[in-house]
């Protein structure tokens, strides 16, 4: 039986955090799916595929690795791809009751697919897409926190939004 992780995230944009998750997801699957959402909370900073694209562009041609957009309930996603289980990082205490209430919502809907909760690196622990974002909005370096390409992106998103202010 093939074992199959759904990684799913907003990856606005991904960090050097979900590739280490990513790369833990993949060290305990056989095949792991980065499921990038479509509809998120708040309007995010990159369009869904700029988001999608990053995520290709640091991950290159991975084997078993495989990046998808979803929509609509994350469970319903895991179960049409035949998914085992889900992964999440949890970094400090204030993830853990939200990732808890969602993993046992999700349990509810789709009780055969197990969330696992896997620990990032200690120097990435306080890594998070929107402090990446709020730092490069305002020209501060994120040099070691996103891959090269993310940081290009940034830059040029943020230059784009500044330009398009004036
Ligand atoms: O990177 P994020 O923002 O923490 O990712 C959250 C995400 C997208 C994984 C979560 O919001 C989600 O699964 N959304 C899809 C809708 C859904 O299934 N909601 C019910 C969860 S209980």
């Amino acid at each position: 039986m093939t074992r199959l992780a759904v990684y799913p995230g907003s990856f606005d944009p991904i960090t050097r955090g979900h590739e280490d998750l990513i790369r833990r997801g993949l060290a305990i699957a056989d095949r792991v799916v980065v499921a990038v959402a479509t509809q998120m909370s708040k309007e995010p900073l990159f369009t869904l595929e700029e988001r999608v694209d990053l995520v290709k562009t640091v991950f290159g041609r991975t084997p078993r690795l495989e990046v998808r957009r979803f929509d609509g309930l994350l469970m319903d996603f895991a179960q049409a791809l035949g998914a085992q289980m889900v992964v999440r990082g949890l970094r400090y205490v204030s993830d853990f009751e939200y990732e808890y209430q969602m993993a046992l919502m999700n349990r509810k809907l789709a009780p055969e697919i197990e969330t696992l909760f896997l620990v990032p690196a200690f120097d990435l622990t306080y890594l998070s897409s929107s402090l990446v974002r709020e730092v490069a909005r305002f020209g501060g370096n994120v040099r070691g926190l996103v891959h090269p390409a993310v940081s290009r992106a940034l830059t040029a998103k943020f230059r784009s939004t500044h330009r398009s202010r004036r």
